[in-house]
């Protein structure tokens, strides 16, 4: 058979509040043209991100009644760490209440002032902690990955000339190396095992931890099993111990890729580090044993992460998100290709030309799809990454518009209005004007700034 359906049926069913556009017109004003002040049931089709919005299966549901809730020793973080090592083999296991907060943590470990660590591109929380503590972030990722256009198996690889040029001249000032799978901030895209592999062998030969953030690892496993050579007749769960074998260490969101609504973790082998890691969890989360998570939710990572590296699964994840690329490429819309693992990535810039990167051509495409379908997905572009540190503004590298898929959430119809919905913007997009903000905070503004049309 050709068609790959979803390998899961619904048992529990939220309904969709249904509105116009006349209505989404007026609750876009409302919230100051800011996606995220939207209510949620103001949406028809919540494509904001895939993080903490998957759907639970019915052994994550019956698991949550295990959950014990003992502050310390409780045998639902034993259940957790013992998932968490099956595919990720290290030393230390450190639960916190979601990723950035294990991205604080080991920000507080490794910052000052003067240093630099280099990632194929940090995420956005992953940017703000590092700066948070003097730490200046550099994006290495290969040049294929900063062009939406260019046709590259995975465009999220490092740069690893690159990483080598920066490990000389700032040989002093780099406390680690990290790289992140899949790629979200550079369009899902997968990294390579070679390539993993290449950027820890030439951090270790410098020195220096390599670190995995690893939110979308069976994503990226799921690539390298259909991408690279010697990978195919793989199972996902070796994929993924390989990738992490070669790791010193590694974040994660588990709200990505363990189908939990909340949770992470900080993993590391160090010791002494791991000692600093704990004493600033009980400072900020909470007890080593459940990191500001209640047994329940350790209990329901525990499972996600056995369905995670299902392949039936990852083969409909990974074909739904083609399925609307190949589709919107076919109706002209410029999205990035090939598609990523998680979420549809739309050129803003080619396909509104007429809008300077400082006025954000990515948010007024976003707008214009809320408003003409009651569809929300975020800006990833000068509006998002822009303001520098200093207050002035410098555009970013790509103007996107992601649409992240939540997990086993929305079906093929819901694919399909989208595309249709997509027919109209494409028709009008000649119309679309750029943005201005009104009001800013110093740092993350995408989260709460105000805009106008201009
Ligand atoms: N790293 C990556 C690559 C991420 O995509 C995210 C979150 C984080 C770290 C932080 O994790 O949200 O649990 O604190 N990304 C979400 C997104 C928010 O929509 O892409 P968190």
């Amino acid at each position: 058979m050709k068609t790959i359906i979803e390998p899961f049926r619904i048992k529990t069913v939220e309904p969709i509040r249904m509105t116009t556009e006349q209505e989404r017109s007026r609750f876009i004003k409302e919230a100051h043209y800011n996606l995220f002040s939207l209510k949620s049931e103001d949406v028809l089709i919540d494509l904001l991100t895939d993080s903490g919005t998957s759907a639970m299966s019915a052994e994550q549901w019956s698991a949550l009644m295990k959950g014990d809730e003992s502050y310390a020793g409780s045998p639902s973080y034993y259940r957790f760490e013992e998932a968490v090592n099956n595919l990720m083999p290290f030393k230390h296991i450190i639960p916190t209440h979601q990723g950035r907060a294990a991205e604080a943590i080991l920000s507080s470990i490794i910052g000052g002032e003067g240093k630099v660590v280099p990632n194929n591109t940090h995420f956005d929380t992953t940017r703000a902690n590092f700066e948070d503590v003097g730490i200046k972030p550099v994006d290495l990722v290969i040049p294929e990955g900063r062009d939406p256009a260019a046709d590259h198996p995975f465009k999220g690889n490092m740069d690893i000339g690159e990483l080598e040029n920066l490990l000389q001249t700032e040989a002093d000032n780099i406390p680690l190396v990290v790289i992140t799978i899949t790629n979200n901030a550079g369009g899902g895209q997968p990294v390579s095992m070679a390539n993993i592999r290449a950027a820890s062998v030439l951090s270790k030969q410098y020195g220096k931890p390599f670190f995995i953030d690893g939110c979308r690892f069976a994503e990226n496993a799921w690539f390298i099993k259909m991408r690279e050579d010697g990978y195919g007749e793989k199972l996902i769960e070796d994929i993924v111990r390989e990738m992490f074998s070669y790791a010193d260490g590694m974040t994660m969101s588990a709200k990505k890729d363990a189908f939990s609504n909340m949770g992470g973790w900080l993993a590391l082998n160090d010791d002494d580090w791991a000692e600093q890691a704990r004493a600033r969890l009980i400072l900020t989360e909470g007890f080593a044993t459940y990191g500001g998570l209640s047994g329940r939710d350790l209990e329901c990572i525990a499972v996600g992460l056995k369905e995670i590296v299902d392949e039936d699964y990852l083969q409909y994840r990974i074909r739904s998100i083609q399925y609307i690329t190949e589709k919107l490429d076919e109706i002209g819309v410029p999205v990035m290709k090939p598609a990523g693992g998680h979420a549809v990535f739309i050129d803003a810039r080619e396909l509104l030309p007429q809008i300077p990167a400082l006025q954000y051509p990515g948010h007024s495409l976003a707008v214009a799809m809320y408003v003409v379908g009651g569809i929300r997905g975020v800006e990833i572009g000068s509006f998002m990454f822009g303001l520098q540190p200093d207050g002035s503004e410098v555009a970013a590298p790509m103007e996107l518009v992601r649409m992240a898929m939540p997990r086993r959430v929305y079906t093929q119809s819901h694919a399909d209005y989208l595309i249709e919905c997509f027919e109209e913007i494409y028709r009008r997009s000649g119309d679309l004007k750029g943005y201005e903000v009104t009001w800013q905070p110093p740092s993350l503004r995408h989260f709460t700034a105000r805009l106008k049309p201009l």
